[in-house]
């Protein structure tokens, strides 16, 4: 499998290492526009991998998109993070030019390609994409929920004080702070429903500091978080490479799935060699349905901006 990574700041740069060290892909190309830093994120890298122990190759370029032809999966990282106390949506204005032009590019080299989206505003950047190409929706898959479930699950492991591989627990929605929708109800540890053990002021908490979870490191950073970020787009990345189908919550185009039409937004979806291979409609609760009409609400009043700035 042969992976682009555009963008090689933090995040980019995280996607390719986490890549890399699973060992599933043959070849990762780094990009970035800044001249010669790609490469030298690239090299540094490859330099890990006789201690590290993995043989992806990792290449590093300055915009020379003919380097990304015949990419299997393309990883959008690229546009400005957020800095303390702004929120994602802000980021529109910039993104949304830069997005769009990367997006053109990658596809005008990789015809086949699945874009995995994580520039912000995450779920509109994504929705922008299938609204700028002709790909088909399995194609173009926005990385957040896989994020913020695993922050939810630190969150959940660190209320119930057992490790992280003990609790299970997915994020709908938007990928947004007030937009996010931890599904708490669901949540186990082991099988056990977590309300077994926390009381709900405990579970308010998890859920709280779930949805504020970037925003947080952006405050301890100073700009976004990379090593999570990047630990994500890697299972995907690999879920699409091994054709898993694993699931996943992810921002797919919905089409009447949940009511929704006509937006991107963290949904579960099965993902294996064709990108998306399916949205799975959960049963949700009432409260759950609300919460996430809600997000879809404020995901599609960002959505509007997209008229006035693309
Ligand atoms: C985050 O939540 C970068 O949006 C990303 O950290």
């Amino acid at each position: 499998m042969k992976v682009t990574v555009v963008g090689a700041g933090a995040v980019g740069a995280s996607c390719a290492e986490y890549i890399a060290m699973k060992n599933f892909a043959e070849e990762v190309v780094l990009l970035d526009i800044k001249e010669g830093y790609a490469e030298g994120k690239a090299m540094d890298l490859m330099q890990t991998s006789s201690l590290n122990g993995f043989d992806t190759m990792i290449t590093g370029s300055t915009n020379d998109y003919s380097k990304t032809a015949g990419s299997d999966v393309a990883v959008i990282t690229s546009g400005i993070p957020r800095k303390p106390g702004m929120t994602r949506e802000e980021l529109i204005g910039i993104n949304a030019g830069i997005v769009k032009t990367v997006s053109e590019n990658l596809i005008a080299q990789s015809p086949n390609v699945i874009i995995i989206v994580v520039s912000n505003p995450m779920d509109t950047m994504t929705y922008l994409v299938h609204k700028s190409t002709n790909l088909p929706k399995n194609r173009i898959i926005g990385m957040g929920g896989a994020l913020d479930s695993a922050r939810f699950k630190y969150r959940l492991a660190e209320a119930l004080e057992c490790p992280t591989s003990d609790v299970n627990g997915m994020v709908i929605g938007g990928h947004s702070d007030k937009g996010m929708v931890p599904l708490i109800e669901k949540a186990v540890r082991n099988s056990v429903p977590v309300s077994e053990f926390l009381s709900q002021e405990k579970m308010d908490y998890v859920v709280q500091e779930t949805k504020v979870g970037g925003a947080t490191l952006t405050g301890l950073l100073g700009t976004s978080a990379w090593y999570a970020p990047g630990a994500a787009v890697s299972e995907l990345v690999k879920a699409i490479a091994l054709d898993s189908k694993k699931m996943f919550p992810c921002s797919a185009l919905l089409e009447g799935e949940y009511g929704l039409n006509d937006l991107s937004i963290g949904v579960p979806c099965i993902l294996g060699k064709n990108g998306i291979e399916k949205i799975v409609e959960v049963s949700l609760s009432d409260a759950e349905k609300a919460k996430l009409a809600e997000s879809a609400e404020g995901v599609k009043k960002t959505n509007g901006l997209l008229e006035v700035n693309a």
